[in-house]
């Protein structure tokens, strides 16, 4: 009987992070594109490690991992794992969190932009030969000297306040567990009272985890507060904004525009009212779909699982759970 280490990916990652398991002779694998629970009841039941993109991976299917020690999240959110099970039955959940932090900030940044400079307005007036109209477009948005709040001052909270910066804007951030002094030593100056803040806020970005706290966080009465010049980005996960609230705020102009890349359901239901509200610019949870990160991601997601089982996985790397 082969000795080898069983890994299961659950949703195939770039081809570099499968050439790690390939050249390992510690190792076999087998990766699994497609999510059928019933399948993967079988297949989970003698591996001893799986990576795992944004699928679920509930309790029932966990506890039949009898072998199973460790879970490799390929991106840093682990939301989709029950970790009530995973840390009943000892199994450590790894994220990649040196691989994606760049690239979400320079979406936030594509976003942010998008929406200030009028998405693809003016693409759209030289293509169909309007040129000579461009007097009676609608005029754009700088970002110089604007005042953007991020909320979470994590790994992309830090990529994202350099870039900013580099525009020149103030930046304020929201994250009760940073201190000032960190905050300060970025560039940015940290603010505790929400509400008094979002007065003169023009554009908010999102870059916090999802739990009972965040949920709702931004909502109607947050954004009835609002500039009514402001842009949210919302890069972090559905549901932090509250949807429908989203969208009475735009609708009633109590904000400028808001991006998205994440929903509340994904995909987002069809009868979704943002799907057709030209306020809003979106992307399919695409944030970290960089060809650069997509590589790095798929490299750290396998490497994780073999430095653990080298007994080498830094900490940084590890869910606390
Ligand atoms: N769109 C995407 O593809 C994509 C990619 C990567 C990460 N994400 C999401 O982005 C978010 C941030 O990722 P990260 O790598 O920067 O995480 P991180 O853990 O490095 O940073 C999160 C920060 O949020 C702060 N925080 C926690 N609770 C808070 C609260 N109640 N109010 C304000 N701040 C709070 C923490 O102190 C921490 O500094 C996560 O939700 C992650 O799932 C999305």
């Amino acid at each position: 009987m082969s000795d080898k280490k069983k890994i299961l990916v659950i949703q195939n990652i770039h081809e570099e992070g499968i050439n790690l398991l390939k050249k390992n002779t510690d190792y076999k694998y087998e990766i699994i594109e497609n999510i059928d629970y019933e399948i993967l009841k079988k297949k989970i039941v003698d591996c001893d490690g799986l990576s795992i993109r944004t699928a679920k991976l509930p309790a029932d299917i966990i506890d039949l991992g009898k072998k199973l020690k460790i879970i490799s999240r390929h991106g840093v959110g682990y939301d989709n794992i029950d970790l009530n099970s995973s840390k009943k039955n000892n199994i450590t959940i790894s994220i990649t969190a040196t691989a994606n932090a760049v690239a979400v900030a320079e979406h936030v940044m594509f976003m942010l932009l998008s929406i200030s400079k009028g998405k693809s307005m003016y693409d759209e007036n030289v293509k169909s030969g309007k040129f000579n109209e461009r007097n009676k477009l609608p005029k754009t948005i700088e970002m110089w000297k604007k005042n953007i709040l991020i909320f979470g001052f994590g790994r992309i909270g830090q990529k994202l306040i350099k870039r900013c910066l580099g525009f020149e804007m103030n930046v304020f951030i929201y994250d009760p567990f940073v201190d000032e002094n960190t905050i300060a030593s970025f560039g940015g100056k940290k603010i505790e009272d929400l509400k008094s803040t979002v007065k003169y806020i023009d554009a908010i970005s999102i870059h916090m985890p999802l739990n009972d706290e965040t949920k709702n966080m931004i909502n109607l009465d947050l954004m009835k507060q609002m500039k009514k010049n402001c842009i949210i980005i919302n890069a972090a996960r559905g549901g932090i904004i509250n949807e429908n609230d989203l969208n009475e705020a735009l609708n009633k102009n109590y904000i400028y525009g808001a991006g998205l890349d994440v929903f509340e359901d994904e995909p987002p239901k069809s009868d979704n009212p943002l799907l057709k509200n030209d306020k809003v610019f979106l992307s399919p949870h695409t944030a970290a779909f960089t060809k650069e990160c997509m590589e790095r991601m798929g490299k750290e997601t396998i490497q994780n699982i073999i430095d653990f089982f080298d007994k080498k996985l830094e900490k940084s790397k590890i869910v606390k759970n």
